[in-house]
C-alpha cells in the first residue's frame, strides 16, 4: 500500500478521524487523491481534538480574581497633562514609529454584506466605502505629520484578492501603495458537534479563521514584523476593520502608554449598557484583560460600584496599541482558543452535502486581547463613543450602517 496513505491511516485512526478516508476513497482523480492527502497530513489532529474537548467544559469566569482596571479619561486631562502626553507621542509618529494594523479578515456575516466587509459603501453622499474611510483617517495623518505610515491589512483565504483588488481598482485611495501591506490570518479545521472534523462543499478539509488573536503568529509568518522593525516602527495601532469613526493615528494613546511605561494600550469608552455587546476591559489575576460580552455572567455584567456606575464598564473597542516589544513577547506564546457554534454547510460521510438552519458545527477562534494578559501592564484611555465608536456590525438596529452613518455624519459636521 502506498506509504503516504498507510501513514494519514495511523494517524487518523489514532484521533477517531478514519471518516475523512470516505472523502478520499470517493475521489477518482489520482492527483487530487494525492493533493487530498497532502493536505491530511498538515492537519494538528492532537490539537483539534483537544480544542475539541475543549467545547464539553462550560466558560468559567472566576469572579472573585477579576477586579476593575484604572483608566486615564482623556476629555478629563489636564492642558498641561494633555499637551505632554500629545508632545510625547506626536514626536513618535513625526518620527516614523507608528504603524497601523486593520484587522479585516472577518467574513461580516451579521452585516449580510457580500464580499469584503472594508467594501461596504457606507451610503454617504460621497459613497465612500469603509476601507476608503479608514484610508481617509491615513492621509488626514500625513498632511498634520507630515509622515506616510505603512498600513498593514490582515485578510483571510476567504477574501485576500477581493480585498486586493478593490484597492487596486481605487488606486488605493490615493494613498501611496508602498505604504500598503497585505497579508493572511491562519485557519482551523472546523469539527462536527461530534468532534470529526468536517469535508467542505469543495471536497477540501473545511478550515475557517482562527480568529484574530493568531494575528500574531501571521505577522512573524508573513514578514510583517520583520518590514515593521526594518522600517524602524515601535509602536503598532492594531484595529478591527468595522468602526467607521477609528483613530488610528492618536498621540495621546501613545504618548500615555509611553508616560506609563506600559507596553501596550488599549481605547475604552462607558459601556452604554449592561448588556451592549462589547467586551470590558479589567484585571484577571492582577493582569489587565478584557472579558468578552460572550463570556460574562449576567451577574457581573450588571454589578455597580458604590457610585451607581458599571463596575465592569469600560468598553474594549478593538482600538489597541503595541509596543514591538510586546508583539515580540505575544508571538511566543500560545493564545487560548474560543469555541463557537456556527451554520456550516458540508459534505457527510456519504458523500451527501449538508445545510441546514441551527448551528452544527464548531469553529476555534484565538482573541487578540487575550495577549493582555502576558503583558505585565496596560494603559487604558476613555475617550468619547461620539468621537470615536461607529461600528458597523449588524445589517439593521444597533451597531447597523444606519447608526453608524448617523455617527460619522455628526462627527464630521463638528468637525469640520
Ligand atoms: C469585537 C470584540 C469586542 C469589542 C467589539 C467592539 C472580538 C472577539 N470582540 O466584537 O470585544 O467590544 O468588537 O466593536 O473581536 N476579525 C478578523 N479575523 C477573524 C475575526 C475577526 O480579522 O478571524 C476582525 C473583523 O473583520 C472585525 C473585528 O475583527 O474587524 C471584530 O470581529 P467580530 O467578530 O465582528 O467581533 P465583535 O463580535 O464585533
Amino acid at each position: 500500500m502506498d506509504e503516504k496513505l498507510k501513514q494519514v491511516e495511523q494517524k487518523l485512526t489514532e484521533y477517531g478521524q478514519e471518516q475523512l478516508l470516505n472523502e478520499y476513497n470517493r475521489i477518482t482523480d489520482e492527483k487530487q487523491k494525492q493533493d487530498f492527502l497532502d493536505s491530511l497530513l498538515t492537519i494538528d489532529y492532537n490539537q483539534v481534538n483537544k480544542l475539541y474537548e475543549k467545547s464539553k467544559e462550560k466558560p468559567i469566569v472566576q469572579k472573585n480574581k477579576i477586579e476593575p482596571i484604572e483608566y486615564v479619561d482623556k476629555a478629563r486631562l489636564s492642558k498641561e497633562k494633555y499637551e505632554e502626553l500629545s508632545k510625547l507621542g506626536t514626536q513618535k509618529i513625526k518620527d516614523g514609529k507608528l504603524a497601523v494594523v486593520t484587522m479585516a479578515g472577518g467574513q461580516g456575516t451579521r452585516l449580510g454584506h457580500k464580499g469584503p466587509k472594508g467594501t461596504f459603501d457606507l451610503g454617504l453622499d460621497s459613497h465612500k466605502s469603509i476601507f476608503e474611510i479608514l484610508t481617509d483617517t491615513l492621509k488626514e495623518a500625513r498632511s498634520n505629520y507630515n509622515v506616510d505610515i505603512p498600513w498593514y491589512i490582515m485578510t483571510s483565504d476567504e477574501n485576500d484578492e477581493e480585498t486586493q483588488k478593490f484597492f487596486e481598482k481605487n488606486n488605493y485611495f490615493g494613498y501611496p501603495k508602498k505604504c500598503v501591506t497585505f497579508f493572511k490570518q491562519g485557519k482551523l479545521p472546523m469539527v462536527s458537534l461530534e468532534g470529526k472534523i468536517l469535508i467542505d462543499e469543495n471536497h477540501k478539509i473545511k478550515e475557517a479563521s482562527d480568529g484574530h488573536g493568531g494575528i500574531f503568529h501571521s505577522m512573524y509568518k508573513e514578514g510583517i514584523v520583520y518590514d515593521m522593525k526594518a522600517r524602524g516602527i515601535e509602536w503598532v495601532f492594531i484595529g478591527g476593520v468595522d468602526n467607521v469613526l477609528v483613530k488610528p493615528v492618536d498621540p495621546i494613546l501613545i504618548g500615555l502608554a509611553i508616560k506609563q511605561k506600559a507596553v501596550a494600550a488599549g481605547k475604552s469608552l462607558v459601556k452604554a449598557n449592561a448588556h451592549e455587546k462589547v467586551g470590558v476591559f479589567c484585571r484577571k489575576n492582577g493582569k489587565p484583560s478584557v472579558i468578552e460580552y460572550t463570556e460574562i455572567s449576567n451577574e457581573m455584567a450588571e454589578e455597580k460600584d458604590e457610585l451607581g456606575n458599571l463596575k465592569y464598564g469600560e468598553s474594549h473597542i478593538l482600538c489597541n496599541l503595541f509596543s514591538m516589544k510586546a508583539i515580540d513577547k505575544i508571538s511566543q506564546i500560545t493564545l487560548p482558543y474560543h469555541i463557537a457554534c456556527k451554520k456550516a454547510k458540508y459534505i457527510d460521510e456519504n458523500g451527501k452535502l449538508i445545510c441546514t438552519d441551527v448551528p452544527n458545527a464548531y469553529k476555534f477562534e484565538a482573541f487578540l486581547f487575550d495577549a493582555f494578559e502576558s503583558l505585565d501592564n496596560l494603559s487604558v484611555l476613555r475617550v468619547k463613543r461620539e468621537e470615536e465608536f461607529a461600528p458597523v456590525k449588524n445589517a439593521s438596529g444597533d451597531d447597523s450602517p444606519e447608526t453608524a452613518r448617523k455617527l460619522y455624519i455628526n462627527y464630521h459636521k463638528s468637525h469640520k
